[in-house]
């Protein structure tokens, strides 16, 4: 009897100790184990975004997640970063700021804590082997296709030339190069024929550092956009008027049309064909409004919703497999190079958006119910 006793304490104690295993680390997720979700900034909206859907699809997963936005500050986003490794998270998913952020992946890599690159490739680091994004040089070539359709480059000539300034984003985000390349892999031919003229500096790829960094904004910061915009339009420009301006997202895109449209030459009259990328609400209404010419959808909730499942699968120790992601392979390759390593980078798609194609973003949900019953 006290044996059957025994082995009823024991057969409880188990089930206990099995249920409780079952809740936390049960085929739902991880339970208590947590992921620390590191984003740069929040002055460009869908960092916001991206954070809020990488949290709850994580929780939905049964993960405890915890998001920081750095704002723009890699020191700050050391001390997030630090902090999650103090609460003894077990994975982190890392949109970074600059190369400074490499001392707090090598702790993490000490610690065996796996880290994803989200979005940006973080670069001069060997500590980590994950980086999903989406087709960042694609980006760019939709950028470039905007201008080229609609300047209607194809019918341009030397003898009537277009005119373009061109800006790239931050200096110190690797996904500038990879945009600002896409962009000009379709514009520089037009550029040598002489029917696209480039007013201001022109590096004809990223790898001319010093013109590019004369076109690059810090941070991505529209204020620095802006002034840069209204110098261009009292100087290099003063005596022509532009027919496109190369702007690297929505946040910047729309400070370079404040700037234009402040200047009785454009105010009145046409704006340039400004590009874009994020599809930004505010930009999808300038497009929808005939302002901004077009605009990039890269659907961030399926980036976090794919960046949580690797994750998952990462901590589970399974073989890896994105539905619906690229493993960057052969010229592709590159893109997750860091410099000191190629880490596995798994690649999403972009699409290209004009007035013609509002719809796609707004019947995907990515804006609120408000915002798509003005966008339709
Ligand atoms: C992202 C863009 C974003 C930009 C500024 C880039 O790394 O890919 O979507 O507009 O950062 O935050």
């Amino acid at each position: 009897m006290k044996r059957i006793a025994a082995l009823l304490v024991i057969l409880l104690a188990f089930g206990t100790f099995a249920f409780a295993r079952g809740e936390q680390g049960g085929a739902a997720g991880g339970g208590q184990t947590l992921i620390g979700i590191a984003m740069p900034e929040t002055h460009v909206l869908r960092w916001q975004k991206d954070g809020a859907s990488l949290k709850s699809i994580a929780e939905a997963q049964g993960y405890r997640a915890e998001v920081a936005y750095g704002d723009a500050d890699q020191n700050q986003q050391n001390r997030q970063i630090q902090g999650f490794l103090t609460q003894g998270a077990k994975l982190l998913v890392v949109g970074n700021i600059n190369d400074g952020v490499n001392s707090v992946i090598a702790d993490a890599a000490r610690d065996n804590v796996p880290v994803i690159a989200y979005d940006r490739l973080i670069m001069g680091s060997a500590d980590y082997d994950y980086y999903i994004t989406f087709n960042n040089f694609k980006v760019g070539q939709f950028q470039g296709q905007g201008i080229e359709q609609g300047l209607n480059l194809k019918s341009a000539t030397a003898a009537a030339p277009k005119y373009i300034t061109l800006f790239a984003g931050s200096p110190t985000d690797n996904n500038s190069k990879f945009f600002f390349d896409g962009a000009m892999s379709v514009l520089n031919p037009y550029i040598q024929s002489g029917a696209l003229k480039v007013v201001g500096p022109y590096p004809e790829t990223s790898a001319d550092n010093a013109n590019f960094q004369r076109i690059a904004t810090e941070n991505w910061q529209a204020p620095i956009a802006k002034t840069r915009m209204e110098n261009l339009l009292s100087n290099d420009a003063r005596n022509v008027t532009l027919d496109a301006v190369l702007a690297p997202n929505d946040t910047l895109a729309r400070a370079i049309i404040e700037a234009c449209l402040a200047d009785a030459k454009y105010s009145g009259g046409k704006l340039p064909v400004v590009t874009g990328q994020d599809a930004e609400f505010d930009s999808a209404l300038s497009i929808k409004n005939g302002q901004q010419y077009m605009t990039v959808f890269k659907d961030t909730a399926k980036l976090a919703e794919a960046a949580v499942l690797l994750a998952d699968q990462i901590l589970k120790g399974q073989t890896i497999s994105i539905p619906g992601a690229e493993l960057a392979s052969g010229a592709l390759e590159s893109i997750g190079d860091t410099g000191r390593k190629k880490v596995k980078a798994y690649l999403l798609e972009p699409v290209i958006i004009t007035r013609d194609n509002i719809s796609i973003p707004v019947n995907a949900g990515f804006y609120s119910d408000a915002e798509a019953a003005r966008l339709r």
